[in-house]
């Protein structure tokens, strides 16, 4: 039996940029196919930021939407968390230009850097702020600019990511009714971290004319061995938050993966029992966008009709790290 929700999730929002790259335009910047692209990983087009676009317009355009959704004003906001791998600038963080430009005058405002389930990561970390007493009202976004780390000459990742930002009001639960975060878990594999990584441009080895030359501040991955843990971490994830929550994978009404590849996606799935038109897909549409993906696959899903009042979701993500989370959520 799951214990009674601390936390909601009251209100969602997301905001890509407009313009679209399409399998196609990759073609005449690579060696690829759409057909390989399509196959290998369910991505056709993904949205792509200028350069007046940063991750906190993003997120601020995905806030304001989650804001009004759930009918509570910026100045509500105790704290804001924001998960990223993209920060607009390494200092300081990209959650308190947020705070600036929504006017969240009373919120604490940090990021949280846990790559692609960043959003699990930070829902969980409200949760805690409520639990302790620290927060009422949470503002959790997960936005990102990975076209600013791809390396557009390497096909093996080029294809993979695009841009994009959600964000939810997550607040204490608010009656008997059942509804809210009924578990989390989260994990992390740090040993694994050469396997999908930024080698360059950090503390370690500080932006240089050799960095840049080397490529070496774009990101690297060891694609297959990156499609293994994740399906295996994904696996882990789905079987500890339904555990935890106390329900079986046939009680839940929607899965809603890390949109990373829909190979990825079905061999999760098939793991947990449920079938594909219990599963949310859009990887189609953005590609792989690490920490705003799982709030632009439940965003679509609300729109669509797929997620009512009293839908029992399972919310699974995995990425660098390696970090992996899931959540169980009464909706
Ligand atoms: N177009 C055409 N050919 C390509 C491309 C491309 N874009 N990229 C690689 N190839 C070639 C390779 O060079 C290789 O050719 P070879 O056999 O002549 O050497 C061949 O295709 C097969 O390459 P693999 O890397 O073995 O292909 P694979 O089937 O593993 O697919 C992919 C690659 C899509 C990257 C897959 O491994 C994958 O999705 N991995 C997970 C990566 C991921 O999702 N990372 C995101 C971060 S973590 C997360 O969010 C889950």
């Amino acid at each position: 039996m799951s214990r009674r929700p601390i936390a909601e999730m009251a209100g969602l929002g997301v905001a890509v940029p407009p313009r679209v790259l399409t399998n196609e335009d990759l073609t005449h910047m690579l060696d690829t196919s759409d057909q390989w692209i399509v196959e290998r990983t369910g991505i056709r087009e993904r949205h792509i930021a200028g350069p007046d676009q940063s991750v906190a317009m993003l997120s601020r355009e995905a806030s304001e939407k989650a804001l009004q959704r759930a009918g509570v004003s910026a100045r509500d906001l105790d704290s804001i968390v924001l998960a990223t791998a993209t920060p607009d600038r390494l200092l300081p963080s990209t959650a308190c230009d947020l705070q600036a430009l929504l006017g969240a005058d009373h919120a604490a405002a940090f990021d949280i850097s846990a790559a692609c389930p960043g959003f699990v990561f930070a829902t969980a970390v409200a949760e805690g702020l409520i639990a302790s007493g620290q927060s009422e009202v949470v503002l959790v976004v997960g936005a990102e600019k990975l076209s600013t780390i791809t390396d557009f000459q390497d096909r093996s990742t080029a294809i993979l990511f695009g841009d994009g930002a959600g964000a939810a009001v997550v607040r204490r639960a608010s009656g008997n009714n059942g509804r809210g975060i009924l578990a989390t878990f989260l994990k992390s594999d740090g040993k694994l971290a050469p396997l999908l990584y930024r080698p360059g441009g950090g503390a370690s080895d500080p932006i240089s004319e050799k960095v840049v030359c080397e490529r070496s501040h774009y990101m690297k991955m060891a694609g297959r061995e990156v499609f293994k843990a994740a399906v295996l971490a994904m696996s882990e994830a789905c079987d500890q938050a339904l555990q935890r929550a106390g329900v079986s994978a046939d009680e839940i009404d929607l899965l809603i993966p890390h949109q990373a590849n829909v190979r990825i996606i079905e061999a999760t799935a098939k793991h947990a029992g449920m079938p594909m038109d219990k599963v949310m897909v859009n990887v189609d549409r953005y590609g792989n966008t690490s920490s705003a993906s799982i709030p632009l696959a439940l965003d679509q899903a609300i729109s669509e009709g797929r997620v009512k009042p009293g839908s029992l979701l399972l919310l699974v993500a995995f990425g660098a790290g390696f970090t992996w989370g899931s959540a169980v959520i009464r909706w």
